[in-house]
């Protein structure tokens, strides 16, 4: 159910930062701030930032920072609705929540019965395997013969399907189930004679939401069936209530280790995740068989940002293993694979080896992602010039969709030392695949693009975290750090009319800024900049300014991350003094800082732009178009003059 966005609003104007964060952290005041141990990495001197003047916290030794929201998503693996009503509870605000419409309300009771019969079967399945003849002497032998112990069986509610032809649906029907009911949830078929079970004669496994509600079934065949007439497994068809791409197998019996451990284990079935539990590994889920989703990768997020995919050591598994990695890769997480000796998967190797030894291969053997791409591509390629040109292109491409840059260098790094090439090679390449994109995401036009493409300018020679940024990246965030501190500040804006005399104004910082970027068509490369520079463009035409509050809070995590970032330093304005430029009178330095700011990042827009013309006019040969470069090239001088002029006045007075 949806929190009206007013009761949102209400719910983090109230919280206090250093009353969440104390609850969970010890706290010490230090000057205006407090400090204390942080709770997400391992530190023995305090570096954990709280800030009530801006209600944020931020740590300076991992870098996590954000509002109050933000700490409990991160500290109690709340989703966000989750951390608003703890919120909304702990300061006894009323959640209004919308009015919901008919059509919700069915829904809800559809789904209710949904859950009901799921845990009627539940019920139905464990008594039948524990209390019945054919129970105990087929399904129960199937997992004790396959080494199974009976906690194992209890924890999982593993169950036992009877094989008759509809008897869950005939004892289902007896206790008032509809028809309608079993078929939409899947217990039952239509066939020819009428209804009958989907899992008759098979072993079942309840299939668990995070909060441990039974939301489907998984049914094993009894004998493997070589003409393979009927599906090894059977599994429940997606439901109101049954989303496979949003569901891991095992994640509710595995949440809490996967945190503790700060790890996920990823294997591909339902016997594999009992394995590992029954030697003692808890931090496991399956995707039983399908290809890792979306979803799915943000689920474990939750928990940790580290997995490792533990696949079968045949060719399909290896494969498999390759799927999906550039999905867990570009949510910014880190993936290691562990292959397993061919003969064997997760389920048949924990149960021939000891949980040490399990333990140990799993440690010996993870190989980070890309190192494991690299070595199984170049394998395949051998020494095919044309396929290593695949091969690089592929990795580099992988490469490119890590979001952290000093990542990205890394395995540059190392994939320059794998593949046996020079880093520079394959920084050129990842360069031009990463200014590919932001292109797209920033929708440059091709003629635009040659003003701003910094590729026409000589390599540099030394690769660093800068040159992976966009041009002018420091100076974007400068600006950007200026309209979340003093967006809503006035200063004079001081222009000359057509007879040449002073007009004074007063404007906002915001209006400032964006105005007179947009003047001189200056907009951020940077997406996560751009961004909130169009979030203040469109708040300005409205009439508002956005206060910090607004982004910290931001619902894009981009944003919000950015944004404590940025208000978590403080900003000196007085730095100016160390540029050798003496401020006269105190009002004057916000204006001072603005103009300055603007300027640094103007000037090397317009030397980039500049450069770029300079480059196309040497390749023009036809006249006219020469003529408008040059035009083009004396308009960005011009605005240089101006802003210099600009500048100089503001300073001499
Ligand atoms: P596997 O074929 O590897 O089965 O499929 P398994 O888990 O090792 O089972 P055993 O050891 O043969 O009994 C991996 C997963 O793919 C899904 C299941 O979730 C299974 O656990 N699967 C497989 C199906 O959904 N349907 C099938 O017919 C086969
Ligand atoms: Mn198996």
């Amino acid at each position: 159910m949806a929190i009206s966005r007013e009761t949102v609003e209400q719910i983090l104007q109230t919280a206090r930062i250093e009353e969440v964060v104390g609850e969970f952290v010890t706290l010490k005041k230090r000057g205006a701030n407090l400090i204390g141990v942080c709770p997400f990495h391992n530190e023995k001197t305090p570096s954990f930032n709280v800030n009530p003047a801006r209600n944020i916290f931020k740590c300076f030794g991992c870098g996590k920072a954000g509002d109050s929201a933000k700490f409990l998503m991160e500290h109690e693996h709340f989703t966000y609705p989750e951390a608003l009503r703890y919120l909304a509870k702990k300061y006894n605000i009323k959640i209004e929540e919308k009015e919901q419409t008919a059509e919700e309300i069915m829904l809800q009771s559809v789904r209710e019965k949904m859950f009901n019969i799921n845990e009627f079967a539940d019920k139905f399945f464990v008594d039948t395997l524990w209390n019945t003849e054919e129970g105990k002497t087929i399904g129960l032998e199937y997992f004790r013969e396959r080494g199974y112990f009976d906690p194992i069986i209890q924890k999982f509610h593993l169950g036992y399907s009877p094989a008759k032809w509809d008897a869950f649906t005939e004892h289902a029907k007896k206790n008032g189930y509809s028809e309608e009911l079993l078929e939409q949830v899947g217990f039952s078929i239509r066939g020819q004679k009428g209804l009958y079970d989907r899992y008759h004669g098979r072993v079942m496994f309840p299939i668990h939401s995070l909060t441990g509600r039974v939301i489907g079934f998984g049914g094993r065949i009894l004998v493997n069936d070589p003409e393979k007439k009927s599906p090894k497994y059977q599994n429940s068809p997606e439901s109101e209530i049954y989303d496979k791409k949003q569901t891991l197998y095992g994640i509710y019996f595995a949440k809490n280790a996967i945190a503790k451990q700060d790890e996920c284990i990823l294997v591909e079935g339902y016997f594999d995740v009992l394995r590992m539990h029954q030697i003692g590994i808890e931090n496991v889920v399956a995707s039983s068989g399908t290809s890792l989703t979306m979803e799915q990768i943000r689920l474990v997020k939750r928990y940790t940002k580290n997995i490792t995919m533990l696949y079968d050591g045949d060719a399909a598994g290896v494969h498999a293993a390759l799927r999906g990695t550039d999905m867990i890769l570009s949510e910014g997480m880190n993936v290691r694979v562990v292959v397993l000796p061919p003969e064997h998967d997760p389920d048949t190797f924990g149960k021939e080896f000891s949980v040490e030894y399990v333990s140990n291969y799993l440690k010996d053997n993870a190989k980070d992602f890309i190192r494991f791409k690299t070595e199984l591509l170049l394998k395949d390629a051998q020494n095919d010039p044309i396929k290593r040109g695949q091969v690089i292109r592929d990795i580099v491409e992988t490469i490119s969709v890590i979001p952290d840059s000093i990542f990205r260098i890394t395995y540059v790094k190392e994939c320059s030392r794998l593949l046996d090439m020079p880093e520079q090679t394959l920084t050129n390449e990842l360069n031009k695949i990463l200014r590919a994109k932001l292109k797209k995401t920033l929708g440059i036009e091709e003629n635009v693009v040659t003003e701003t493409d910094t590729s026409t300018t000589t390599p540099k020679q030394e690769e660093t975290v800068e040159d992976q940024l966009p041009a002018g990246y420091y100076q974007e965030r400068e600006l950007v750090k200026l309209l979340l501190m003093y967006g809503r500040e006035m200063i004079t804006d001081e222009r000359f009319d057509e007879d040449g005399q002073s007009v004074y104004e007063q404007v906002s910082v915001a209006q400032f800024i964006i105005d007179d970027l947009k003047n001189d068509e200056c907009l951020f490369l940077d997406p996560v900049n751009k961004k909130i520079f169009d979030l203040f463009d469109h708040a300005l035409d409205e009439g508002r300014i956005p206060d910090d509050q607004f982004f910290v809070s931001h619902e894009d995590e981009a944003i919000s991350q950015l944004a404590a970032d940025l208000l978590s330093s403080p900003y000196k304005l007085d730095q100016w003094e160390k540029y050798g430029i003496y401020v006269k009178r105190e009002e004057n330095m916000l204006r001072t800082t603005v103009l300055s700011s603007l300027y640094r990042y103007k000037d090397l827009m317009i030397e980039d732009r500049r450069k770029a013309i300079e480059e196309e006019l040497k390749t023009t040969e036809d006249s006219d178009d020469q003529l408008i470069l040059l035009k083009r090239k004396k308009d960005l001088d011009d605005i240089r003059k101006q802003i210099n002029k600009e500048l100089g006045i503001v300073i001499a007075k």
